[in-house]
């Protein structure tokens, strides 16, 4: 295909008013260090994305979502920036940054990138300087110093703990080499939370979104982004411990969903906008509801938002149909699309997490000691089924790297190989998130996969997954990666990210059905068969043999 076609394919995609891309896009998750590795290092790299644009263009998405690539001790795999401005060595320079993005936008791509407002590294410039300053200075001001309770400062300023465990302050040691003031980290230590009530920050962080903006980004990722601001005088609050690491289930925590959070997004918003072609921010927030998340997506803040209540559904239809329905309501009521989600680097991957037994909540992981272990069979038919239903239904979707493979989490990883600073902090009793973060497979016979020219890889790949690669499925069938390329492009031929859903009744309470336009979607969470509508079936999660359809099987049917 020569560049000129692939131009015409770009200038194809909708940025009409009230059908900007990001309304319908399907979005892909690169999580950078895990994709394709270049250089042998074991580390996948930016020209690693660059080299497999032309795979992508293949599956049918609309946009890649990039994690973290930014200059980083990688402390948090990358979500600790030390330099928001520049490419991390490990994936490149900002020059591969560039051929990058103008590989994607030939191809009709998107690009976002992420962006971590919340905290930095402890090894950004800031915080160097605020260390080498004295309690009370500017420098410190960028951060959360305060002084410690206790006769001598000894104790905590208050009993936050840590989202990855442990104590949420660490105390200094001052020049003079006393012990001193402390800082709030509501994550690692090695991630010190900014003070977003102070105007450099937020004169800082304009600086570090046009930067990227003209690169020519379509938008940005934003991590954390119901943490920024936190309760004036930080009142003590003891989380529940089954709400899951990145958001209580409470009604309120000091520390997430502050009402002075909205103020940035409505500045950033607008700042966007003085931008051609359709800029967008998707809020990463963890809330209890979608109608607080839909706050997040007001006109005149971000356009888009994780739908994490959706992801965090078991499978159960009446509870799909329920948040569905309810997502439904609420993004609309804004002027929002709906988003849909089901894996992610920090979630088990779904096609382990839809058979698992036992709660897991979120950032816990599963590892070999855990209980309520998955069957993969089960899992992997589930999550089939699962993305059948969420590409089918109006607004965006995100997909994560490798889901369209089928890969399942990787459980049995050695204790020495885990990464995430979760293990360490809980001192082993969460497992965290390495499982899902493991490099994926593009070639069965090649070392690691073909993810590395050398073999090399930052967590070990199990065995099973060379028959996971992408070589093996491309063609076959009856393949993971088959299924999402068919309903990728079913997806757009039928234009059902811009359609409407209408419920269809005469189904039992196991059965989710609907309509989007002419094609009727409908899933069989239960034991008994179901019968089958006429129509020409366009897509199926499993091969179905005549009109039954089995249990823990969707299927898309175009009707008149
Ligand atoms: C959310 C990111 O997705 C996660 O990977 C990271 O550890 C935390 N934010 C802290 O930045
Ligand atoms: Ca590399």
């Amino acid at each position: 295909m020569t560049s000129t076609e692939l131009l015409a394919d770009t200038e194809t995609l909708p940025s009409a008013p009230g059908a900007e891309w990001w309304r319908t896009a399907v979005i892909y998750q690169i999580y950078p260090r895990s994709f394709a590795d270049t250089n042998g290092d074991g580390i996948g790299d930016l020209p690693g994305v660059t080299a497999h644009l032309d795979d992508l263009r293949e599956l049918g998405v609309d946009a890649i979502w990039l994690s973290p690539f930014q200059r980083s001790p990688q402390k948090d795999a990358g979500y600790d920036v030390a330099d928001y401005c520049d490419v991390d060595p490990l994936f490149g320079t900002l020059a591969d940054f560039d051929a990058m993005l103008a590989g994607a936008h030939e191809r009709g791509i998107r690009l976002i990138v992420d962006l971590v407002p919340n905290h930095s590294s402890d090894q950004h410039v800031w915080f160097q300087e605020a260390l080498a300053a004295a309690p009370g200075s500017p420098a410190r001001a960028r951060y959360m110093f305060r002084d410690g309770e206790g006769a001598h400062g000894e104790l905590p300023p208050n009993n936050w703990e840590s989202v990855f465990g442990g104590p949420a302050w660490t105390r200094v040691t001052e020049s003079d080499g006393t012990p001193g003031q402390w800082y709030l980290h509501l994550f690692d230590s090695s991630q010190p939370d900014f003070d977003w009530s102070n105007p450099e920050v937020r004169a800082e962080f304009r600086r570090v979104l046009r930067f990227w903006l003209d690169r020519g980004v379509d938008g940005f990722r934003v991590d954390v982004a119901h943490g920024l601001i936190k309760a004036e005088g930080l009142p003590d609050y003891t989380p529940d411990p089954a709400g899951g690491s990145m958001g209580g289930n409470e009604a309120s925590v000091p520390y997430w969903a502050q009402p002075g959070v909205h103020e940035v997004y409505r500045d950033w918003h607008a700042l966007l906008a003085e931008y051609d072609g359709d800029r967008a921010l998707c809020a990463e927030a963890w809330l209890p509801t979608v109608e607080k998340t839909a706050l997040w997506v007001r006109p005149d803040e971000m356009h888009q938002a994780f739908n994490f209540a959706y992801l965090e559904t078991a499978w159960d239809a009446s509870a799909l149909r329920d948040i569905v329905a309810e997502s439904l309501r609420a993004y609309p009521a804004v002027g929002a699309p709906s988003t849909w989600v089901l894996s992610n680097h920090d979630v088990v991957r779904h096609a382990s997490r839809l058979a698992l037994t036992a709660e897991n909540p979120q950032g816990a992981g599963i590892g070999p000691l855990s209980p309520g272990q998955p069957i993969p069979t089960l899992g992997l038919r589930r999550a089939r089924a699962a993305t059948t239903v969420m590409l089918a239904l109006p607004g965006s979707a995100y997909l994560y790297q490798g889901e369209e493979l089928g890969l399942p989490e990787v459980i049995d990883l050695p204790d020495g190989a885990r990464q995430d600073p979760t293990w360490f902090r809980t001192h082993g009793e969460r497992y965290g998130r390495d499982g899902c973060r493991v490099p994926i497979p593009w070639y069965s016979a090649a070392p690691a996969y073909g993810f590395s020219p050398t073999g090399a890889s930052w967590l070990p790949q199990p065995s099973e997954w060379a028959g996971l690669a992408r070589d093996a499925q491309v063609g076959d069938p009856l393949s993971t990666l088959t299924l999402y390329r068919g309903l990728l492009a079913e997806r757009r031929t039928h234009r059902l990210g811009a359609g409407a859903l209408e419920w269809l009744g005469g189904y039992g309470d196991d059965v989710l059905a609907f309509r989007n336009g002419r094609v009727t979607v409908i899933a069989n969470l239960g034991a008994a068969p179901v019968a089958l509508p006429e129509g020409r079936m366009v897509a199926a999660s499993e091969p179905v043999d005549g009109r039954m359809l089995p249990t823990d099987t969707a299927v898309w049917i175009e009707t008149e």
